[in-house]
């Protein structure tokens, strides 16, 4: 999306007072988080208030958070940064303490965060930390994701156990390609993450270090995801569903 559209929608958002509860299904309480992120919005509309149309998406300057460095560095260039939101999912074979969930995939939209990236990279991380506290999008919908009003770029999913799939084809006129991947490195998210919704859950999933495989659709070489909110499954499946959800948020960097 471009900065004026968020500008424009964020100025809707403020101008609406309090937003309604459909978008934040009685999940998100207004709170410092929520504060601090319109307080920014605000900041950045006086600072640019005239120039917003000739904002750019120069991604040349953006680089993968700090504590992601002890990963492999990408070799591509960086074309895409997504925020991520959906839930890792796993699976109890009984629901004893003796029986740990086993991850079975995640599915989650992702938002094309790649001009809010560019420009505004504090925004983007406070961004990935208050849509966790937002309804899960559905994922058969084009619904841009609030509060950002930040446009759809494509669905993950695993298109079976190993292969994490990113696929942005949206529409007929959105066919930005397919990145099938693998993982080859992951580390724990920093202390301080955020542990599920209202900070409250299991933890913060790992970041991850993924690289294409074939059945990629476009010059997709490596996916990061970092800066990871929610996403871990309890250490053991007492009391648990056979199937767990846990709902989270990321960033996804996409490099080509
Ligand atoms: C994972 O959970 C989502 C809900 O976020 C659900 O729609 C999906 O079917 C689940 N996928 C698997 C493989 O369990
Ligand atoms: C956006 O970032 C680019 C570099 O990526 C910079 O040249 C430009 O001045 C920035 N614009 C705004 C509005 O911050
Ligand atoms: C998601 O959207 C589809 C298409 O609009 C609709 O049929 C479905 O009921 C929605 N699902 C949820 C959980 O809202
Ligand atoms: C999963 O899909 C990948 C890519 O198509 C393939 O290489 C791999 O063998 C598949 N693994 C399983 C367990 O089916
Ligand atoms: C098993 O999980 C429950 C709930 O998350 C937790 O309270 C308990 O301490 C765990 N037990 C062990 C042995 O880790």
């Amino acid at each position: 999306m471009r900065f004026g559209a968020l500008v424009l929608a964020s100025v809707a958002t403020i101008a609406a007072a309090a937003p309604t509860n459909n978008v934040f299904n009685n999940v998100y309480d207004y709170n410092s988080n929520l504060e601090e992120f319109y307080c920014k919005v605000s900041s950045y509309i006086e600072q640019f208030a005239g120039d917003v149309a000739s904002a750019t998406c120069d991604m040349s300057n953006v680089a993968l958070p700090a504590a992601a460095s002890v990963l492999p560095s990408p070799t591509g260039t960086l074309k895409y940064v997504a925020i991520g939101r959906g839930t890792q999912n796993y699976t109890c074979a009984d629901s004893t303490e003796d029986t740990v969930p086993v991850q079975i995939g995640a599915v989650a939209n992702l938002y094309d965060a790649s001009c809010i990236a560019a420009n505004f990279s504090d925004l983007l991380d406070l961004l990935t930390e208050i849509v966790i506290d937002f309804a899960l999008p559905n994922s058969s919908v084009q619904t841009p994701l609030a509060p950002a009003n930040i446009d759809l770029l494509g669905h993950h999913y695993f298109s079976n156990s190993t292969t994490p799939t990113f696929n942005l084809n949206t529409t007929p006129e959105k066919q930005y390609g397919i990145a099938m991947a693998s993982k080859k490195d992951a580390i724990d998210a920093p202390y301080g993450s955020i542990v599920g919704q209202n900070n409250e859950g299991y933890g913060a999933t790992t970041w991850l270090y993924l690289t294409t495989i074939a059945g990629t659709v476009g010059d997709y070489k490596e996916v990061y995801r970092v800066n990871t909110a929610g996403g871990n499954a309890p250490t053991n499946c007492s009391g648990q569903a056979s199937t767990i959800e846990i709902q989270y948020s990321a960033q996804y960097y996409f490099y080509v």
